[in-house]
Formats: C-alpha cells, sequence, structure tokens
C-alpha cells in the first residue's frame, strides 16, 4: 500500500474537548503531567495551596460562599479551597479527570463534581455561585469559548460573586518565548491542546462585555490573571 492510499486517523480538532482531554488523562500519571507538569505530590500540594491563597487574597474569600472551579482536573486547587468554603463545585469536561479528582477528594463532605459538555455550565442553576474561576484551562480553550464561559460564570453567579480566569500573557517574555517555540510546529502537527496564550487586554474585554465590574490584573512571571465582580442588580 502506498503512502497515500494508506487510511490517515482523522486529528483531533482544539475544540473537541471531550475526546482530547479524555485522552489526555487516561491514566493518573497522565492526567498529573497535563495538568501541571509533573507527576511530584509535593509540588501539586504548594501550586494548588498557592492558588488558594492568591483567590483568597486578592479576589476574596468567605468561609460561607459556594465555589465553582471550571476545569478542575485532579481537583489540585479543590483539594485547599474544599476546607475554606461552604460547598466546592467542581466540574471538568473530562470524565476521567473527574474519576481521580472524586478519589482524591473524597476527605471532603462539601465536594461536588460534575461533568460539562465543554461548552456550557449548563447543569448549574442561576444565581447560585459565589466565587467562579478557571485557572490553567484558557490556554487550551478557543477564544470563542473561553467567552462562553466567562458568560456562563456570570449567569451562575450571584450579584457581589467573583469571576477569576487566567492565562499564559503573550505580552511577557515568558508567554512570548511559548509563542516562538508553537510557531515551530507545522501546522498539521499542532497538538490539538497546545497553549495559546491571551493578552491581558483580550482578558480584561471578556470579563467587561460579559457585564463584570470592578475588573483587575495582576503579571506573575508567564502568567495574566484577571478577575471582577458581578454588579449588584444583574
Ligand atoms: C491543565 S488542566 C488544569 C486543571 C486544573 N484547573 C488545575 O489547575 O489543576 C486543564 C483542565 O481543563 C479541562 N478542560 C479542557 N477543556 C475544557 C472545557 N472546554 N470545559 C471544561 N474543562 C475543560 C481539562 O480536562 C483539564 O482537566
Amino acid at each position: 500500500m502506498s503512502d497515500e492510499s494508506k487510511p490517515v486517523a482523522p486529528r483531533r480538532q482544539r475544540s473537541d474537548y471531550k475526546a482530547v482531554w479524555s485522552d489526555l488523562s487516561d491514566t493518573l500519571s497522565r492526567a498529573k503531567m497535563h495538568v501541571i507538569g509533573t507527576e511530584d505530590e509535593d509540588a501539586l500540594t504548594g501550586s494548588g495551596k498557592a492558588t488558594a491563597d492568591f483567590l483568597s487574597k486578592r479576589v476574596g474569600l468567605r468561609p460561607e460562599d459556594t465555589i465553582l472551579e471550571i476545569g478542575c482536573g485532579i481537583g489540585r486547587v479543590g483539594k485547599q479551597l474544599a476546607p475554606r468554603c461552604r460547598k466546592w463545585i467542581g466540574c471538568d469536561v473530562s470524565p476521567n479527570m473527574l474519576r481521580l479528582a472524586r478519589e482524591r477528594l473524597q476527605e471532603f463532605s462539601n465536594v461536588e463534581l460534575f461533568e460539562t459538555s465543554g461548552h456550557d455550565l449548563q447543569a448549574i442553576p442561576d444565581l447560585s455561585v459565589d466565587l467562579a474561576y478557571c485557572t490553567v484551562v484558557f490556554m487550551h480553550l478557543d477564544m470563542w469559548d473561553r467567552f462562553s464561559l466567562v458568560k456562563e460564570a456570570f449567569r451562575i453567579l450571584r450579584p457581589g460573586g467573583r469571576v477569576y480566569i487566567d492565562n499564559a500573557n503573550l505580552c511577557s517574555d515568558e508567554g512570548w518565548s511559548v509563542f516562538e517555540h508553537h510557531q515551530h510546529y507545522p501546522p498539521h502537527d499542532r497538538p490539538a491542546h497546545m497553549t495559546e496564550c491571551s493578552t491581558p487586554q483580550e482578558l480584561q474585554e471578556y470579563l467587561k462585555r460579559a457585564g463584570f465590574g470592578q475588573i483587575e490584573t495582576a503579571l506573575d512571571g508567564l502568567f495574566v490573571a484577571v478577575w471582577g465582580e458581578k454588579p449588584a442588580g444583574s
């Protein structure tokens, strides 16, 4: 059979999040590597605590809060936040990630986990959450899907509720290096989950267009984080 006539396995589309991420998380080892780039439990704990502390100190966190993580993975951050809130809800497009999160968070009675389509938060009622955050996920999403999830966060948050999003920052030296490195991939070899950076303005615009106010930004090396508040009466 000549090369031309061999059947070619269809390449996964970036936006087929369920297939892409179910595959990337088919074992604990692969799931950990794709969540944070290491299998080391101390590194997972330390980085999860750093994110939880940032949310607590900068974005705002109260013991009576219901918190939602969009794209929760194996519960790296949830493990640190569950003891600090009334209810922690983790959602993810990958059933494999959710199975691992369920095992890793079984000590907590205030944790709920559910599977999403990858394009919305349909199972979450309007006006039912105090803090919605999405960390280390936007780099894997198409721009339109990033904005869809921000709009969904607006819908499910109570007035006064906070949203937090982050991504690799194209305008930082570190983010630019990632961009240049990925430029060397031939277009047809680009992995479906390959990091695509954001500018701070892109993330700020999503929050503004969705209706959030009090928008704040933090720049830290590779990362840009943007958060805001759902205005009272909306
Ligand atoms: C790099 S991991 C980060 C996990 C977690 N946020 C953390 O920081 O530990 C990206 C996660 O986003 C999930 N994901 C990817 N696309 C998604 C989508 N469209 N909707 C919800 N989750 C998604 C993946 O399954 C994966 O668990």
